[in-house]
């Protein structure tokens, strides 16, 4: 089959786009205001830039009910600094809770029961429970222009400056996926475990300095 997302001629009962752009990991975003109220939220458009410097982004896009931007965006663009949170198969029922919008004020770690934890590097706290965290400095936002008006595509690009790993999921100083069993968001309402994992020379490394 063959169709153009404009016209949305695909002639199924669902848009297949996001099931086509999977598995998307899943950057657990976590703020602060300039008042000190935390906000958390989980975005899929979300993945590494490149490492030099090690560079990350994620695009929280549209407006909540209120036509606000997304909290995480306000906060972004006050404090310039988050965390991403890896979201993990144990901790995904309350990843899943802290995308419910909530009022300005209220953080999504209360309501799902998470415990703040402090950053080294930036104001942000980190999701104490996730045992992979990255601390990151707001490099640049930037806003493309979408189907509808007045909802720009953000895309947040962040440097990291911090990175927390548990030792309860190292093996062999390798990060293990067999502990860390990381999620990953598909189409519908599907997400996906990394459970199988396999091993392969990259054939870029053999000519990379
Ligand atoms: C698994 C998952 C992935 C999501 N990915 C995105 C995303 O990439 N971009 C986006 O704008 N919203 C995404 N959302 C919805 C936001 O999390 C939701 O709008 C949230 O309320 C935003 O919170 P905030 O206003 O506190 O920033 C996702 C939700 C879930 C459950």
């Amino acid at each position: 089959m063959f169709y153009q997302p404009s016209r949305k001629d695909h002639g199924l009962p669902h848009d297949p786009l996001s099931a086509c752009i999977a598995p998307r990991p899943i950057g657990w975003i976590s703020t602060i205001d300039n008042n000190g109220v935390s906000n958390l939220a989980p975005f899929s458009f979300f993945n590494g830039v490149g490492y030099n410097p090690p560079t990350v982004m994620f695009c929280p896009n549209g407006r909540d009910v209120n036509g606000d931007f997304s909290h995480t965006l306000v906060n972004v663009e006050q404090v310039h600094d988050f965390v991403v949170n890896i979201a993990t198969y144990d901790l995904r029922e309350a990843m899943n809770l802290t995308s419910r919008q909530l009022p300005p004020g209220a953080s999504e770690f209360a309501l799902a029961g998470l415990t703040e934890a402090p950053s080294r590097c930036v104001r942000a706290p980190g999701v104490a429970q996730s045992p992979i965290r990255l601390e990151c400095r707001h490099l640049q936002t930037v806003h493309l222009p979408s189907t509808i008006p007045g909802y720009p595509l953000n895309i947040v690009f962040g440097e990291v400056v911090g990175v927390h790993i548990s030792e309860s999921v190292l093996t062999d100083g390798k990060v293990d996926y067999g502990k860390l069993r990381p999620i990953a968001r598909l189409g519908y309402r599907q997400f996906a475990v990394i459970d199988a994992v396999f091993e392969m020379q990259s054939e870029t490394f053999k000519y990379r300095p």
